[in-house]
């Protein structure tokens, strides 16, 4: 049986405060990979990928999901690109059930602008080609590595996240 949860999907798509609300109520513990890599690190992301550059941040995020996916009861918040390398995917599979959200670009846009400067994909002057290009690269990773899709664009915080312990409800060998 599963006992873990891993939330994917692009910036923006609410799967920090998702994944921290979910893992309230699950009563199990919540793990975001980009905290991780930061502590590892010892700087933050938009440093990480200034000073190293995004492989080395990707390398990064491989050991981060290396070193977590081996734990019980938790849920896992990934950074939006964690479905590029499908090891990670493999890796988180193993113990969690994978959910994607997904979100509108001009939703994604409102969201990740509050985000600032931690988002250095985001950091260019034509935000919205970036993130039209982005998710249109990206969509085909985050539907092959999805096993429960919610569209939160719409979506209260506590209603995003009743809709995925409904659907946990239904999945067979996910453990409560
Ligand atoms: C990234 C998303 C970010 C962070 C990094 C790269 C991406 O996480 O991991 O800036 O490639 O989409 P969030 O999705 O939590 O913003």
């Amino acid at each position: 049986m599963k006992t873990s949860v891993a939330l994917i999907g692009f910036m923006g798509t609410g799967k920090t405060a998702v994944g921290r609300r979910l893992a309230e109520r699950l009563g199990k513990d919540f793990v975001e990979t980009d905290a991780i890599i930061e502590q590892r690190a010892g700087k933050p992301i938009a440093d990480i990928f200034r000073e190293d550059g995004e492989l080395a941040f990707r390398e990064l995020e491989i050991a981060a999901i290396k070193e977590i996916a081996g734990r019980r009861n938790q849920v896992v918040a990934g950074g939006g690109g964690v479905v590029l390398n499908w090891l990670n995917i493999q890796r988180l599979q193993g113990d969690a059930v994978v959910v994607l959200l997904t979100a509108t670009p001009a939703v994604i846009l409102r969201r990740a602008a509050a985000g600032g400067a931690a988002r250095p994909l985001l950091n260019v002057p034509d935000r919205a080609a970036t993130v039209r290009n982005l998710l249109k690269f990206r969509r085909p990773f985050y539907t092959r590595a999805a096993e429960i899709t919610v569209d939160t664009s719409r979506l209260s915080l506590e209603e995003v996240v009743t809709g995925i312990i409904n659907r946990l409800k239904e999945y067979e060998g996910f453990s409560f």
